[in-house]
């Protein structure tokens, strides 16, 4: 059986965890990235350090590589030397935050959905039967999850119980007529491309439209990582910008290590273009008021917050994902993190190097 896992985004969160689950697993990992989260998001953003953590821990199984997911040359001379041994890509590398890709649209688009395509087509020429799993996001529905009944209450906004939705959102919402943002547009690009890849092509590609997707591995900074920038923030006292919806805007969460299960649960039993919401749903999710309740009683500290009245272009006022498709065709997968055991995870991982 071929062994060799090709991961991009490799020292970033979900592919960092991705690198650890499957070297575990005994296979032999190919990582690419070129710590371009650094030049998004400045020192806070780098994951040079995680990079030389996950080196250390996982030794000779993991072979790394600094290729630029837009070099299509870089990658397809990747893909020649590996050939047939590569039995699964798991596409993680991304520009992720949707208020930075107005700052560039091009190079968001060149990353997000050029990157994306690159990668298909290496996949394609050198190692067709190899499943193929791209991290998509929710923002692919754009705001339309906006237009929901939401109802106030103490600590934030919620569906009615009674909703077809109430247990989370599902694959059947449109992703057309609505504002995704330039991050949101280039993420459905790609998302449409791997599905393409899957039903034109038959290579057994799956889209994972993720919520918030979160970890001690993740670099925090303000423009991406919610559950660990609130903890950060909190251990560092620093001031947090809460950015519209009253502070009751309701984010599910799922932490990498349960994410990546569903990968593998993918990997063993592929199927052909395949979408799935993915998070922490029902069972793992807060608002912004909840999460810094939560880390305050973790750490013993204040939170210091700062309202901003305009909330951020294209942000969802509430998302719990609906996982019920995934788990009928995995029903094995279990997720095993809620909202406090990520947050007091985070805490600790992360007590050397966010120090008030
Ligand atoms: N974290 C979330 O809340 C969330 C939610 C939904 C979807 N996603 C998606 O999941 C995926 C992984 O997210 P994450 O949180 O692990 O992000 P991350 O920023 O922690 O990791 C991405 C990694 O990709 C690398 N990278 C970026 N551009 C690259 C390029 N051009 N070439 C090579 N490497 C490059 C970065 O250096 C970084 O290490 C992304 O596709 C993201 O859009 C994330």
């Amino acid at each position: 059986m071929s062994s060799v896992v090709v991961i991009t985004g490799s020292a970033g969160l979900i592919g960092s965890e991705a690198v650890r689950h499957f070297t575990g697993l005994g296979m032999d990992v190919v990582g690419i990235d070129n710590d371009m989260r650094g030049y998004f998001f400045g020192a806070d953003g780098s994951t040079q350090w995680n990079l030389q953590r996950l080196v250390k821990e996982v030794g000779a199984r993991y072979t790394h590589h600094n290729i630029d997911i837009r070099d299509r040359d870089g990658l397809d001379r990747l893909f020649t030397e590996l050939g047939s041994n590569i039995g699964l890509v798991i596409h993680a590398a991304a520009q992720p935050s949707h208020d930075w890709a107005a700052r560039e649209p091009f190079t968001d688009f060149d990353v997000n959905a050029v990157g994306t395509i690159n990668m298909l087509e290496a996949t394609r020429r050198h190692a067709i039967e190899a499943p193929f799993i791209f991290t998509s996001t929710n923002k692919v529905y754009g705001d339309t999850p906006n237009s929901l009944p939401l109802v106030e209450t103490e600590t934030r906004w919620e569906l009615p119980e009674d909703h077809k939705w109430f247990g989370g959102i599902d694959e059947t919402m449109s992703i057309d007529s609505s504002m995704h943002s330039v991050f949101g547009a280039s993420k459905v690009a790609a998302d449409i491309m791997v599905q393409e890849y899957g039903r034109y092509f038959g290579m057994r590609t799956a889209v994972f439209r993720g919520g918030t997707l979160t970890g001690p591995g993740h670099s925090a900074a303000e423009l991406h990582g919610f559950l660990a920038y609130v903890m950060r923030c909190v251990m560092e006292q620093r001031t947090y910008k809460i950015f519209g919806y009253k502070g009751k805007m309701v984010r599910d969460a799922i932490h990498s290590h349960d994410l990546i299960t569903a990968f593998e649960a993918f990997h063993r039993a592929p199927r052909v273009a395949e979408i799935y919401n993915i998070g922490g749903g029902r069972f793992s999710n807060c608002s912004h008021i909840e999460a810094f309740a939560i880390a305050s009683e973790i750490t013993g500290l204040e939170a210091r917050t700062e309202y901003v009245e305009e909330n951020r272009a294209g942000d969802h006022q509430w998302w719990i994902s609906g996982t019920a498709r995934f788990e009928e065709h995995f029903p094995e997968w279990k997720l095993t993190y809620d909202v406090p055991a990520i947050l007091r995870e985070i805490y600790q991982a992360n007590q050397e190097m966010w120090k008030a």
